[in-house]
């Protein structure tokens, strides 16, 4: 997670080709600065299936590293395995013989054409509708805020009960003859909260409103962690009501990166899905989803990955994976000034402040000096963690740092307002949002902008007018940024 990249920066093509040994060890080398997941301290972006089923799935990958999904009458392979793929997952979330889908690349991907879809079928069934709106938890996924972008369809943004799951009764307040989809989690990324899809489900059937759940994360765990007996809320197929599933493949599913399955209860919606342009010069097209060109490798990586696995094999990861959650909810409830957000029986674990002297962004940063990758969350601050079967070995190691951690930014009440812990206290609680967008922007466009990738470590920290309230004002902006929290928590009843 340290150090600098020690090689020239490449910004035009070699006039010769390179030799591949030097490149191959030039790809390693490049590796020097990452998140180095390998020894579990990261909570986020790989999971780890183990070296075994790793060098498995990248022989499979590598069978159909050429391969296109694009066109499933040139690959009859690939088509072959997705559907199978498809069916698998089916199954496992309670689908019957209507149940159908396909792959995508990812849970972005899988919620942009769940978006997509209604937006589509609303089109066909409502033409008058000419306003289409979505209704979201305000902890569903970002992913959506960018198919709502995408696509044209208005957020109504849904608010929480105490427990963190949607409220059933805004949600059925915001329901009008806009709605084209109401969305739910299982669970939601921020604390790992199961939505009361039950309830949602009944009132999406009476008002015959397509309703998504998103299972990007949970899709390839809550099956099991039901099979292994501990209480997971209804949420798939057998709720009625429910039209249609993400369920990715590369989080808990442990295949290659770029796989996820969007399910639809039956054709009648999954054929909204699909794509077809009949006049162009170059051909009659159609793409069931958003990409043209489709890696075979991901394709054939899931279908023999799974197959590897085996519900046994996911048995196994998600009783390992439970055993470490256990254990951490158990230290964090340990540790005195922490609480959890997150419930019991669920992979994700997220900690937050009990006690007024500890500021979550501090211990953050002592945790990110004692070598752990962290996930920052806001509203409530608060770290998250998804956590994986290979973590069993770290999450001891983990609670005892993060007790250190704590205790040291008790002892130095100062930390809260330097470094990344002050940057990101204020960009949690200043009401100005279009300023922190633009902050963040500025950051982006550093990053890819002409002279991205020329500088070593991390981004700088935001320069702009963030950066200079924060160097001059810091303390100050701090405790009136605290009042203005405090007098609006009172003012929304919030805790
Ligand atoms: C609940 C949920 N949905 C969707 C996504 C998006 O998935 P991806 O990063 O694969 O696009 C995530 C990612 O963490 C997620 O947690």
């Amino acid at each position: 997670m340290s150090g600098a990249i020690d090689l020239p920066l490449v910004r035009s093509l070699p006039s010769h080709g390179r030799d591949h040994a030097t490149l191959l060890q030039e790809l390693e080398a490049l590796r020097v600065a990452d998140a180095d997941w390998r020894d579990g301290r990261v909570f986020s972006l790989v999971y780890d299936p183990g070296h075994a089923h790793e060098a498995f799935l990248q022989e499979a990958h590598s069978r159909y590293f050429c391969e296109n999904g694009l066109n499933p009458m040139a690959f009859k392979s690939l088509h072959r395995m997705e559907t199978d793929v498809v069916r698998m997952v089916g199954r496992l979330l309670h689908g019957d013989a209507e149940t159908c889908g396909t792959m995508t690349s990812g849970g972005t991907e899988s919620l942009l054409l769940a978006v997509k879809t209604a937006r589509d079928r609303a089109r066909r069934l409502h033409p008058w509708n000419h306003r289409p709106e979505m209704i979201l938890p305000t902890t569903a996924h970002v992913a959506l805020d960018k198919a709502a972008d995408a696509f044209g369809v208005r957020i109504r943004r849904a608010r929480l009960t105490a427990d963190l799951r949607v409220d059933v009764r805004h949600v059925k307040r915001l329901i009008n003859r806009h709605t084209v989809l109401v969305v739910a989690s299982a669970p939601q990324y921020p604390h790992g909260v199961v939505d009361p899809v039950a309830e949602i489900g009944q009132l999406a059937l009476k008002r015959k409103i397509p309703f998504h759940v998103d299972a990007c994360v949970g899709g390839m765990i809550l099956p099991f962690i039901e099979k292994l007996g501990r209480p997971v809320p209804p949420w798939d197929f057998r709720v009625p009501g429910v039209t249609s599933i993400s369920a990715d493949l590369h989080k808990y599913g442990y295949t290659a990166k770029g796989a996820s399955v969007l399910l639809h209860r039956s054709k009648d919606y999954l054929q909204d899905q699909i794509f077809i342009a009949t006049d162009w010069p170059g051909g009659v097209y159609a793409s069931p989803t958003l990409p043209g060109t489709r890696p075979g490798g991901t394709i054939a990586a899931a279908w023999a990955g799974m197959q590897a696995m085996g519900e046994d094999g996911y048995l196994a990861l998600a009783r390992q994976t439970l055993a470490a959650a256990d254990e951490l909810r158990a230290g964090v409830r340990a540790i005195d000034g922490l609480k959890l957000l997150s419930p019991d029986d669920m992979p994700i674990v997220t900690w937050a402040s009990g006690a007024p002297d500890v500021d979550v962004y501090a211990v953050a940063d002592q945790l990110e000096a004692r070598g752990w990758h962290i996930d920052r969350q806001q509203d409530p601050p608060s770290v998250h963690l998804t956590v994986m079967a290979g973590h069993e070995r770290t999450v001891g190691a983990y609670v005892s740092d993060l007790g250190e951690a704590v205790r040291y930014v008790r002892a130095h009440p100062g930390t809260k307002s330097q470094g990344n812990a002050a940057m990101y206290g204020m960009m949690a609680k200043v009401p100005f949002r279009g300023m922190i967008k633009k902050t963040v922007r500025d950051m982006y466009l550093e990053m890819y902008g002409p002279e991205g990738g020329a500088k070593q470590g991390d981004p700088a920290p935001p320069q702009g007018l963030v950066g200079k309230l924060l160097a001059e004002h810091g303390e100050k902006i701090d405790r009136a940024l605290d009042l203005y929290q405090r007098l609006r928590n009172r003012l929304t009843r919030r805790n």
